[in-house]
């Protein structure tokens, strides 16, 4: 490394010999404590005195001694050696989790479960802080583009960016509607639903591209379509029986059984998992690794527990 200054550059290297002199007092043993020869640190020295422009040493004696400029000079090297002790004290801390930053974005539909596992991380490692984003999924593959963040959480990784995406949970899809709703026969598929109106999220929605997906397999349009560009307002309206909807389990839970169920539809629940997405594994820090491991934990703990459970939705 080279530090500029006004009349030319110095090295890290230069300032260690020139350290070394001034705490052994000679270049002799300067040069037997760093082994190197006596011309080797003579030439060195020569050369930071040139690059700071002022005398660093004097001669007194068979010896040497700190001119002012010297002195000033070893209590700089000594401070970088407490700035450069503190730089690694921090690596450690991060390394040990005791300290650091962790930013993870997350799609709109992640909400439901991810925040609670961030609350669990931050528990285990207070010291760690957390900066959350919540967007849907074009939102998020904005960030990741962007590298704004350490990971992202999502369920359809972009398949044509080099990026690692590690699945840790499930993520179906089921078709909800009113209590009351009366389907219209037994085996129902989605093409005998495709009457009825629709909620679905806005364009650039992970959920909306899935549902689209499904449409196009099944060659299914729908006849009403409306678009609400949250989960919740899509429960609420589904509830209040304005239509049906395609949403993830996830962001179905307990309150929601009485006032909504989940119709048994051919081809569904859509089969998706929530992936971890995150640029190259050799830039992924500390406390982002230790994120990605604690999700694998947290999902093998909560599988089964997220949405409705079993048959009461029927
Ligand atoms: P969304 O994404 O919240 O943007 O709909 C959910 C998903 O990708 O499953």
């Amino acid at each position: 490394m080279l530090l500029r200054n006004r009349t030319g550059h110095l090295t890290l290297r230069q300032l260690q010999i020139f350290e070394a002199v001034a705490r052994l007092g000679s270049v002799t043993r300067a040069a037997q404590a760093l082994h190197l020869t006596q011309p080797a640190v003579s030439i060195q020295l020569k050369a930071l005195t040139e690059a700071v422009g002022r005398p660093l040493t004097e001669p007194v004696g068979r010896g040497l001694r700190l001119t002012q400029a010297g002195r000033d000079l070893h209590e700089t090297c000594r401070e970088l050696a407490a700035a450069w002790s503190r730089f690694e004290a921090r690596l450690d801390d991060e390394a040990a989790l005791r300290r650091g930053l962790l930013r993870v974005s997350v799609v709109t539909t992640a909400k439901y479960f991810l925040p609670r596992a961030l609350g669990q991380f931050v528990q285990l490692h207070p010291g760690i802080e957390v900066e959350l984003e919540i967007l849907n999924r074009d939102g998020v593959l904005a960030r990741l583009r962007d590298r704004l963040d350490d990971l992202h959480i999502m369920s359809a990784p972009p398949a044509d960016w080099a990026v690692e995406a590690r699945p840790f949970l499930d993520n179906p899809l089921v078709v909800i509607a009113p209590r009351a709703f009366q389907a219209p026969r037994q085996r129902l598929e989605l093409r005998h639903l495709a009457g009825e109106r629709f909620l679905l999220r806005e364009p650039g929605s992970g959920t909306r591209m899935a549902v689209d997906e499904q449409l196009a397999r099944e060659r299914v349009s729908l006849a009403r379509r409306m678009v609400v560009g949250s989960n919740e307002a899509i429960k609420q309206a589904v509830a209040g029986g304005l239509g049906l909807a395609i949403v993830s389990r996830h962001a179905l839970s307990e309150a929601d059984l009485p006032e909504l169920r989940i119709l048994p539809v051919r081809g569904f629940p859509i089969r998706r998992a929530w992936y971890v997405v995150h640029w190259g594994e050799g830039g992924l820090s500390a406390p982002a690794r230790a994120f990605r491991e604690f999700l694998a934990e947290f999902a093998a703990a909560h599988r089964g527990a997220a949405g409705f459970g079993g048959g009461a939705n029927r």
